[in-house]
């Protein structure tokens, strides 16, 4: 279940990008645009540009790049229909919910979530009120003010009480409306026995951390016990419920995630406590994993906010042996780790409350270090480094090496850790080696691909070759991109007196068929529009809900701004040559799309031609001859060489 069109609409229509972005970064103008620091990644000089005019942002540093819609989900970290539920807020458009579009079930499975929020926010307003009454003041209040909670970071989050009693929430939520199935489903109350009807609070008499999602609503608990018993366990936390999933859960991640992306990194700690106390040292960039191991959506969302994870470890050797896994599980989402050790005995709430805020801070920022010397340094002995513990380093080490994603960033730590641990880099490299040939059947560390867009400029001059090194599926893709550029800038200019771009690119592109899905999907939209009457434009485009298609018309409009950073004297040229001479850009950009096509199918031939057999190798062979015909017409026609 979602959101109206009706709301969905006047949301757009309403939206200005400016006012968007602005609420998040300071935007200054240069020209038609406006800049900023990027939000999105670490920089010094602005390459972050929000174009009015044509009401997207885009960076020309990380290649994030969409419409204000796209902008808060990014920087929010929110799906579509919250991100227009927010832009609605904004901009005070009431939100008309829309029962119409969803299947029952769906409708079905949002309303029991939606009751479930209710009745846990209920939930959250009772605990937090309880702190304010005589037996909370006593026993709650009292328990925070002694670690030196303060009012402020209580109200933050949500901290609260819950009485000592068997059903003080459950009577209060059945005089306010709630069923007990709802509160049962929300892990709120427990059934006595199996069947009996019968039900009671599953947390009493404990203090009460509220547990919320990225969108601050609350979501669980964990209630913690203010008794010496040791039969009592510490903590008592929510069961996993429809919108509580313990692993996609960070603690803290909503009142942090602003300050991790500003911060640029975000602290990782054990506990609840560790985060407010972090907080009231002034730390807001901090989440906690809840005492259990990290799972993968939790990697994934702290990079969703950062890149950089500094994991926070209390200072016994148990602890921080156990945990190391971690650190690869952290380097294999792709983020860079680094490590903080605390002194015997303390975490990071100790710590904090025992030195101060100050002291802590420059704690934080002094013992900072890479995973590299973290790990060496838990394998070295009492500063001796044998050769046996340097062996064990190594490997340890080059383990971790091993799941980084990023190639370069792996040369980048393969030095760093040569240097530390004295050897060469060969050998290193020769460790790292045996991993990658010991799970040759694992797929390896998936590589970033580099935003769209920005391999492109050479290809622009119509005499400049493609790379040989390229294989032949990326060099088509390359020339279905730029053919769909042409075709989304140039559209409705004319190469001859009748023939516009369009006509003349579709007409060409008849016998040809894509490759690349985002651009078939492009092209079907752009021929369909045309046969209703509509000239498809960018604008048309950015429209649509398709974001792939959003992402990629963004970046072949906004190409001539990235030239004209990065390729100042070809942008000269290539501006003269693309303007004043459309058609000829036209007409060599098809024929650089053809060329591609006939590579391909080249290539593909010799594969079958290898296997066929021989009474079909003399058909194959015809068709090879007038393929390779075909591929030296389009070479003369480029006026290149021909190349295999
Ligand atoms: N935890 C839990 N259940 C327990 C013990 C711990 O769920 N029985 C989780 C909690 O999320 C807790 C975290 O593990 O925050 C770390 O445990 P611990 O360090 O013992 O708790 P703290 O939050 O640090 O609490 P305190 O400082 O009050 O000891
Ligand atoms: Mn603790």
């Amino acid at each position: 279940m979602g959101i109206s069109n009706v709301t969905t609409d006047s949301v757009r229509e309403r939206v200005d990008i400016e006012e968007v972005v602005n609420d998040y970064v300071q935007l200054k103008r240069k020209g038609q645009n406006l800049w900023a620091c990027c939000p999105f990644h670490q920089e010094k000089s602005p390459s972050f540009s929000v174009s009015p005019a044509k009401q997207i942002y885009k960076c020309f540093g990380c290649g994030k790049a969409g419409d204000p819609i796209q902008f808060i989900m990014d920087i929010e970290g929110v799906g579509f229909t919250e991100a227009i539920r927010h832009l609605a807020q904004k901009y005070g458009i009431d939100i008309i919910e829309d029962e119409h579009q969803a299947s029952p079930e769906a409708v079905q499975a949002y309303n029991e979530k939606e009751s479930l929020y209710i009745a846990l926010s209920f939930a959250r307003d009772e605990f937090v009120r309880n702190l304010q009454s005589p037996e909370g003041k006593s026993i709650g209040l009292s328990y925070f003010k002694e670690r030196g909670f303060t009012p402020a970071v209580i109200e933050k989050f949500d901290l609260g009480y819950s009485m000592d009693a068997w059903d003080t929430l459950l009577e209060k939520a059945k005089t306010g409306g709630f069923s007990e199935e709802a509160l049962q489903k929300a892990g709120l109350i427990l059934e006595r026995e199996q069947q009996s009807g019968k039900f009671y609070d599953r947390f009493r008499g404990r203090v009460m951390f509220t547990i919320h999602n990225l969108g601050g609503k609350p979501i669980a608990f964990g209630a913690r016990t203010l008794k010496k018993d040791k039969n009592q366990p510490k903590y008592i936390n929510s069961p996993e419920t429809a919108v509580y999933h313990k692993s996609d859960v960070l603690y803290g991640i909503y009142q942090a995630k602003q300050a991790i992306r500003q911060q640029e990194n975000c602290y990782l700690v054990e506990g609840y406590t560790d985060v407010i106390s972090m907080h009231l040292a002034g730390i807001e960039n901090v989440v906690a994993s809840s005492g259990t191991s990290l799972t993968e959506n939790q990697i994934k969302l702290i990079k969703r906010f950062s890149d950089q994870v500094t994991v926070l470890y209390d200072g016994d050797a148990a602890g921080i042996k156990a945990s190391l896994r971690g650190i690869d599980m952290l380097l294999e989402g792709g983020l860079n780790v680094k490590a903080v050790v605390f002194p015997d005995g303390e975490d990071p709430d100790s710590y904090a409350q025992k030195v101060g805020a100050d002291a802590f801070q420059l704690y934080l920022k002094e013992k900072a270090q890479d995973f590299i010397s973290f790990k060496i340094g838990i394998v070295k002995q009492e500063g001796q480094f044998d050769p046996i513990s340097k062996a064990a380093a190594v490997r340890q080490v080059v383990q971790s090496i091993s799941k980084i994603p990023d190639p370069i960033l792996r040369t980048l730590y393969i030095k760093e850790s040569s240097r530390l641990l004295e050897i060469e880099e060969e050998l290193i490299l020769a460790e790292l080696n045996k991993i990658f040939l010991k799970d040759a059947n694992r797929p390896r560390p998936q590589e970033k691909e580099p935003p769209s867009g920005t391999s492109f400029p050479e290809d622009l001059l119509p005499t400049a070759e493609t790379t040989p090194s390229k294989t032949i599926g990326q060099q088509l893709l390359r020339q279905e991109r730029e053919t769909m550029r042409l075709l989304i800038n140039y559209g409705f200019e004319k190469v001859s007196e009748e023939l516009r771009v369009c006509d003349y690119l579709i007409e060409e592109t008849n016998e040809l068929k894509f490759e690349t899905p985002v651009f078939i999907r492009i092209f079907t939209a752009y021929k369909s529009a045309l046969l209703e009457g509509i000239l498809p434009d960018a604008d048309y485009f950015i429209k649509t809900s398709d974001p792939e298609i959003k992402q990629e018309v963004i970046h072949m409009i906004t190409q001539k701004y990235e030239l004209s950073a990065l390729w100042e004297k070809r942008h000269q040229i290539f501006t003269i040559m693309e303007a004043d001479d459309l058609a000829k850009t036209v007409y060599f950009g098809i024929l650089r799309l053809k060329k591609g096509v006939v590579k391909k199918m080249i290539q593909e031939l010799m594969g079958k031609m290898r296997e066929a057999s021989e009474k079909d190798i003399t058909d194959l062979q015809g068709v090879y001859m007038e393929l390779k015909k075909y591929q030296v017409e389009i070479d003369k026609q480029l006026g290149t060489v021909i190349s295999n």
